[in-house]
């Protein structure tokens, strides 16, 4: 008899699980299928230009803002976004180039292009995407430029990723540079021309040494910018009529 009423609870036990379990599996396909999820992890397909265009305050409260494809819901900003307000070009559309040209008037295709942009206007960029990504709301993405109907990146957002990584790289290498060669302090006066001259400090590179002050030419640039080196190698050209030892030059005089 007890043996009879173990086995059947066992059963009961067993029937219970695999119902809960196939109860879980069939409520996720459900969802999964009817596209009802909505945490996180859920693939949520991209609005289309036509759907983001709507969201521009006219005829419609809500406010989206699209920057790099990624979408924002900006109502909560309407001050800045509403119809009449000085940035309501931005809403209803991705704007990202107006975000750096200040061309609020652009309604071309090139809008959101921005890969011929320079790296510091890619920096404004993703900082502004940061600024909307903590202040407001992220909806989506935007079908187009950056982003494929499937919600796949688009060889454009790969370009402009690579593109970003260079940028940092640069900018890594450009602050290396600085540390090796700091620039000199400049100024300018109608009595003594362009004086430049270095110090603990100058190029806002703070050091235990002064230097002197050199020609370092970097391509690309027209001209020669004033560097501080610690010791003379003779690799960078030293100021005409300054004394190899001197911490300050004067340029253009005879
Ligand atoms: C390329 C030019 C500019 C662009 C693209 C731009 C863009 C923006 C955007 C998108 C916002 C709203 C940010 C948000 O949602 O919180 C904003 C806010 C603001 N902008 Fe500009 N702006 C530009 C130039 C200027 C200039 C020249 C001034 C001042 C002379 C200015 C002053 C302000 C102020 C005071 C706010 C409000 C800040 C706040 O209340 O949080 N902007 N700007």
């Amino acid at each position: 008899m007890y043996s009879f009423l173990q086995n059947n609870s066992i059963k009961l036990v067993i029937s219970s699980l695999l119902f809960i379990v196939g109860s879980i599996f069939i409520q996720n396909w459900y969802f999964k299928n009817n596209n009802l999820v909505s945490n996180d992890s859920a693939v949520q397909l991209p609005l289309t230009e036509e759907d983001l265009s709507h969201y521009n305050g006219v005829g419609n409260d809500k406010l989206y803002l699209g920057i790099l494809g990624s979408v924002f819901d900006v109502s909560s900003g309407k001050r800045h976004y509403k119809k009449g307000s000085s940035y309501h070009y931005f809403v209803g559309k991705d704007g990202t180039r107006a975000l750096v040209t200040g061309n609020f008037k652009d309604e071309t295709d090139e809008k959101d292009h921005v890969l011929d942009l320079k790296c510091d206007d890619i920096f404004a960029i993703i900082n502004w995407r940061k600024t909307f990504r903590e202040k407001y709301v992220y909806v989506g993405m935007v079908k187009g430029r950056y982003y494929a109907s499937d919600g796949t990146e688009t060889e454009y957002m790969k370009k402009f990723k690579i593109k970003l990584k260079e940028c940092r790289e640069e900018k890594e290498n450009l602050k290396k540079q600085d540390q090796l060669y700091p620039p000199c302090n400049v100024a300018w006066s109608e009595a003594e021309g362009t004086r430049v001259w270095c110090s603990k400090s100058s190029g806002g590179i703070q050091r235990s040494w002064i230097g002197v002050p050199r020609q370092l030419y970097t391509p690309g640039d027209k001209k020669p910018k004033c560097v501080c080196i610690k010791e003379d190698t003779n690799m960078l050209k030293p100021y005409h009529g300054c004394s190899s030892t001197s911490t300050e030059c004067y340029i253009n005089v005879d």
